[in-house]
């Protein structure tokens, strides 16, 4: 895969530039893996919900007509149903640069983060304060806060500038807004450094950066798989914990599934060994086996190239966007993740809507920001132009 050159529109903001770029893009035949139910729908929204991978429409399928209704109660051993989520976790872990038997399907992200906030608490007598930016996503925020609420002692501190005193840090790779990429590497020794486990949120990172969680030394994350994983609305997400902590992790949701013999029915908890610790109830059979189509698909096409392309994607975006006077939030590649590009503009809902009307979808975060997703594995560059060209059009009079 041959990286574009730092400013791909070479002063040429027209419509041929971009079937040139989608001509000799390496990942173009990947579309054809999706459902696509409008030739002419401009789909710039898989950073909140990816597209249907077909493969998943017959897996779903094959897992309700044969497995469920043909199976029946065997198939939580015979299908291996007691153990997908531990399963679909092992086919994700390359996809995060993760180890095997260091990643976990289940829940949502806002109960993995939960655990796993609590678990990095746990890891070290006497840990007390939690330290969340003021702009982190709100669920984040939340859960910490949350956490305060129930543990004696805990205390959250909002900034991460000075570390001091600090024990847990909870922070995403990516902003939800701005796309900006945080170096994962250098911010994990930093919190280190001051004595501090990092709690990464992966949700807008996860299948479109090449991230590299062991070679980042990185001790815990989390994350959705309904975005650029494909996973489907209201898929599982995902928990990561470094191998070498998982003898001495403990988290707060005792569930059967995480009991060493689960049938044993009279036992007291007694956590199994490894990630599967972190297990709670019954898995979501369904849910899980969307996730996993999607997240086949990342690891199929290859993060590394993914990732590429998303930076493409967005040195274009960013670029032309700057060609048609649009302000952008979003810094250029590197600094940022390439997974979206965020404009600026006071009528940013009045503009989505107009959008939507002419079958061009992308999303809105208040106040005034208009995301535009780049989905590598769906999204061509003219989508990207088609887009800013009728932003830029609608745009015009106000701007
Ligand atoms: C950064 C981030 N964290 C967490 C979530 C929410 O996760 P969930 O609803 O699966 O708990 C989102 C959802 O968009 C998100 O963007």
């Amino acid at each position: 895969v041959t990286p574009l050159p730092k400013s791909p529109t070479r002063g040429r903001p027209d419509r041929d530039l971009a079937l040139e770029l989608d001509a000799s893009d390496p990942l173009a035949e990947w579309r054809e893996e999706f459902v696509i139910p409008d030739p002419h729908l401009v789909y710039l929204d898989g950073n909140s919900l990816g597209m249907t991978p077909k493969r998943t429409v017959a897996a779903v399928r094959e897992v309700i007509e044969s497995q469920w209704a043909g199976d029946l109660i065997s198939s939580w051993w015979d299908n291996g149903w007691l153990d997908l989520p531990l399963t679909v976790g092992n086919q994700l872990a390359p996809v995060i640069g993760a180890r095997p038997d260091e990643v976990v399907v289940h829940e949502s992200t806002t109960v993995c983060l939960f655990q796993l906030v609590n678990a990095a608490l746990d890891l070290h007598p006497g840990r007390r304060i939690i330290a969340v930016d003021d702009t982190e996503f709100p669920t984040d925020r939340y859960v910490v806060d949350g956490i305060a609420r129930v543990r004696p002692g805990v205390e959250v501190r909002r900034g991460l500038d000075d570390l001091t005193d600090v024990d847990v840090v909870v922070r995403s790779l990516v902003d939800y807004r701005t796309a900006a990429l945080q170096p994962i590497a250098a911010e994990t020794a930093r919190a280190a450094a001051a004595g501090a486990s990092t709690v990464w949120d992966l949700s807008h990172a996860a299948g479109v950066v090449a991230v590299d969680l062991a070679g980042a030394g990185a001790e815990f994350a989390a994350g959705c798989t309904y975005k650029f994983l494909n996973g489907g609305p209201g898929a599982p997400a995902f928990s990561y914990v470094r191998s070498d902590l998982h003898d001495r992790l403990t988290q707060p949701i005792w569930g059967w599934f995480a009991q060493t013999d689960q049938f044993a029915m009279d036992a007291p908890f007694a956590p199994r060994d490894g990630i599967a610790r972190l297990l709670n109830g019954t898995p979501p059979i369904l849910g899980l086996t969307a996730a996993r189509g999607g997240i086949s698909i990342v690891a199929d096409a290859g993060i590394a190239a993914i990732a590429m392309k998303a930076e493409s994607l967005s040195s274009y975006a960013v670029d032309l966007a700057d060609h048609v006077a649009l302000t952008c939030a979003t810094a250029p590649v590197p600094t940022s993740s390439g997974g979206h590009v965020s404009i600026i503009h006071p009528d940013a809902v009045a503009l989505q809507r107009a959008l939507a009307d002419r079958k061009v979808i992308v999303d809105k975060r208040d106040p005034d920001i208009l995301r535009l997703g780049l989905s590598p594995l769906t999204t061509r560059f003219t989508d990207v132009f088609e887009c800013l060209m009728m932003l830029a059009d609608l745009a015009a009079p106000t701007r």
